[in-house]
């Protein structure tokens, strides 16, 4: 897609202004993810030379929290290679995060005071969600109600953030994309949580069945627990490596339970109310679209 071209182009020009070689480098070492929040961002403010700036801002921002993540969930692969933590250090991956995160901000106290402080406001709620999902870590977390805040603000957030300034930039209604943004990005990450638990490790890029190892209570593992028989037998595997008998019987209790089969009708009603936001809105049939082509990523 060209325009992605451009976000990508945009992206090094911002980085090029450091005048810094190992930053450049750095750049080249990042794998290129699915860019959801620029998609979002161009199909609902077009292509121009703003909304091309907010895309790369709003991929800068993201991949700084990516970088930070792997350092907190000391993870060695992102995207299917090699994280930044893995090829160099701890401290590299935090100190290019704050590179890339820095400069962001800088392009972004440059854009319309409106989208500036969407965007800015929307980071404080992903770094909080952050926190919260690693604090949720610490014990067996039961609550719905928790993981939906949670998920909102690590995850949700800055795709709702996104689509409101892009909705601000392009002169729309922009509660509606707000809305939209919102309930995209809780589908989006539900449906994250779903394939950790469908998908293989080298569809995911990363490993499979490793939320729950991590101590991530996700929609699939809560709606499990309250429908399992043996609940101390799932408790007793929290936090553990599995082997592969151990996965087999989560996954066999999932199927038998419909703890899947229900989270994965709740993300797609949570979709749902995401179109209805929009319906209305010209063009809407393209969000339609996004929204469908994020739920249908193979469970
Ligand atoms: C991935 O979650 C992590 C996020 C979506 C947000 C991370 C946010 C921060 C580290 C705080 C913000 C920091 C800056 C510099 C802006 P995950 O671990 O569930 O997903 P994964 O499996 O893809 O790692
Ligand atoms: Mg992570």
């Amino acid at each position: 897609m060209e325009e992605l071209e451009q976000v990508k182009s945009q992206i090094k020009e911002f980085i090029k202004v450091c005048n810094h070689q190992k930053s450049l480098e750095l750049l080249d070492k990042l794998a290129t993810g699915k860019m959801l929040r620029s998609k979002l961002i161009l199909k609902i403010a077009g292509v121009n030379e703003e909304s091309i700036k907010l895309c790369a801002i709003v991929e800068m921002i993201h991949a700084a929290s990516l970088l930070h993540d792997d350092v907190i969930d000391e993870a060695d692969t992102r995207r299917g290679q090699p994280s930044v933590n893995a090829l160099y250090d701890n401290k590299t991956s935090i100190m290019f995060g704050d590179i890339l995160y820095s400069r962001a901000f800088t392009e972004l106290s440059l854009m319309d005071k409106r989208v500036a402080y969407t965007i800015s406001n929307a980071v404080t709620l992903l770094s909080i969600g952050e926190m919260m999902d690693v604090d949720l870590t610490e014990s067996f977390n039961t609550s719905y109600d928790l993981y939906l805040d949670m998920i909102y603000k690590k995850t949700a957030s800055l795709i709702e953030a996104s689509a409101k300034a892009a909705a601000i930039l392009a002169g729309l209604d922009e509660n509606k994309y707000a809305l939209y943004g919102k309930n995209l990005g809780l589908a989006f990450q539900m449906v994250d949580d779903i394939l950790d638990i469908t998908q293989d490790s080298a569809t995911l890029g990363k490993p499979a069945m490793h939320d729950y190892v991590e101590g991530k209570v996700t929609i699939p593992y809560l709606f499990l627990y309250e429908r399992v028989e043996d609940k101390t037998k799932l408790a007793s595997l929290y936090k553990k490596e599995l082997s592969s008998e151990e996965s087999a019987w989560i996954k066999e209790q999932m199927k038998i339970t419909k703890a899947l089969e229900d989270s994965i009708l709740q993300a797609k009603e949570i979709g749902n109310e995401a179109i209805s936001a929009v319906i209305d809105e010209k063009d809407s049939q393209t969000l339609v679209m996004i929204m469908k082509a994020m739920i249908e990523r193979e469970f």
